[in-house]
């Protein structure tokens, strides 16, 4: 079982030794490991149960600390970590040799970021090489923003979990790919990146899915579709018409008690987890689950009652890790379509999608 504390030499001594530990950023806790040793790499790739195929981005503490692992850097790089780093931020470049290619799943390029933590970069400035850190959660699942969500899951896997509080952004860093002739955003996150189009007077090319390699279509930033799932089912709706669709449709689907298939266990009123992004669920909601025998509705989580989009940011994984205990369906409210809201809907919508893997 991992230790959980705060000591950064204890942090470093597993890192230096070739293991994994877990550091907080600003974004969300990252399982870490040097990004120049391959047997390392490994044990990252294991304790998450992640395929070989999804790469690992790289931290680093500072610019000039990029540049040996970095290759062919546009000027618009540099213009961006001067805005925005250390910060949620990933740049993908061209790599050099110095990093291996079980690092970057095959492709000539890597993410670089540098977060924005005080202990993070103490760590990283406390060695002499690289971390790769991808969040540090089981594959496909929500990412951990408290030391104790780390432990939840990888805690079996892992030496040790440097504890840095909970994450102040609580999104992953956006990631925006530099490494063609166009800049492309790979994932949504920290920085909304309508701000970079507007600050820098760029456009960001948006694929729909994947990015070609050798031919064939590999996986992407985030582009896989059954990320940040949580155990139990969840729906997306965008407002209060909505979800009253989603609980007549719900309603029509309860099994019938006086039809029970033989052999079949029991059936029970489900419990509802309420996800909602400022406001509480109306009353007259209350009474429809009442009338239509859908469960109690006692798990209700508000990301931000002020409507405010860094707080909803910051809350919005623990509160799914929280409903995903107590309910058997996750019903979400979208956050307003902008700024850090399009971040926010983009983890739920793929937290909805069927098929994830528990
Ligand atoms: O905020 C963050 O970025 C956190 C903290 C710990 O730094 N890290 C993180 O890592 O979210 P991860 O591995 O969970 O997500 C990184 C994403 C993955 O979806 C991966 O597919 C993509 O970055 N990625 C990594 N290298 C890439 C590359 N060379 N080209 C395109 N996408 C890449
Ligand atoms: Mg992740």
């Amino acid at each position: 079982m991992a230790s959980v504390g705060n000591s950064i030499e204890q942090a470093t001594n597993w890192l230096r030794e070739g293991y994994p530990v877990a550091i907080p950023t600003e974004t969300v806790y990252g399982l870490a490991a040097n990004a120049c040793r391959e047997d390392a790499l490994i044990r990252v790739f294991e304790a998450k149960k992640r395929p070989l195929f999804d790469p690992l981005i790289v931290h680093l503490p500072t610019v000039s600390s990029i540049l040996p692992y970095a290759k062919d850097i546009p000027r618009l790089a540099f213009d961006l970590w001067e805005r925005y780093s250390p910060g949620p931020l990933t740049l993908v470049l061209p790599k050099s040799e110095k990093l291996p290619d079980l690092l970057s799943s095959g492709l000539p390029t890597a993410g670089f970021r540098i977060p924005d933590h005080p202990v993070a970069l103490q760590v990283l400035n406390a060695i002499d090489f690289p971390l790769a850190a991808p969040s540090a959660n089981l594959f496909g699942r929500v990412s951990p923003t408290t030391a104790a969500h780390v432990l939840d899951q990888l805690g079996d896997h892992i030496p040790y979990i440097l504890d840095g509080g909970p994450c102040n952004v609580g999104l992953e860093s956006t990631i925006i790919d530099l490494s063609g002739p166009e800049p492309i955003l790979r994932r949504e996150g920290g920085i909304p990146s309508q701000s970079i189009e507007e600050e820098f007077k760029i456009t960001l090319e948006r694929p729909v899915h994947a990015f070609r390699l050798h031919d064939g279509f590999v996986p992407s930033a985030g582009t896989l579709d059954n990320h940040y799932a949580p155990k139990v089912p969840l729906i997306c709706y965008h407002n209060n018409e909505e979800l009253t669709n989603i609980v007549s449709r719900l309603s029509s689907m309860q099994p019938d008690p006086n039809n029970r298939t033989v052999g079949k266990p029991p059936t029970r009123e489900p419990t509802l987890g309420m996800l909602r992004f400022q406001s509480d669920i109306p009353d007259y909601f209350r009474d429809l689950c009442d009338e239509n025998k859908l469960g109690d509705l006692r798990n209700v989580e508000i990301l931000s009652p002020s409507g405010d989009l860094k707080e909803a940011a910051r809350n919005l994984f623990a509160a799914m890790r929280s409903l995903e205990e107590g309910c058997d369906l996750i019903l979400a409210e979208q956050a307003p379509e902008h700024g850090l809201g399009l971040a926010i809907n983009d983890r739920l919508r793929r937290a909805s999608v069927k098929g994830a893997p528990h």
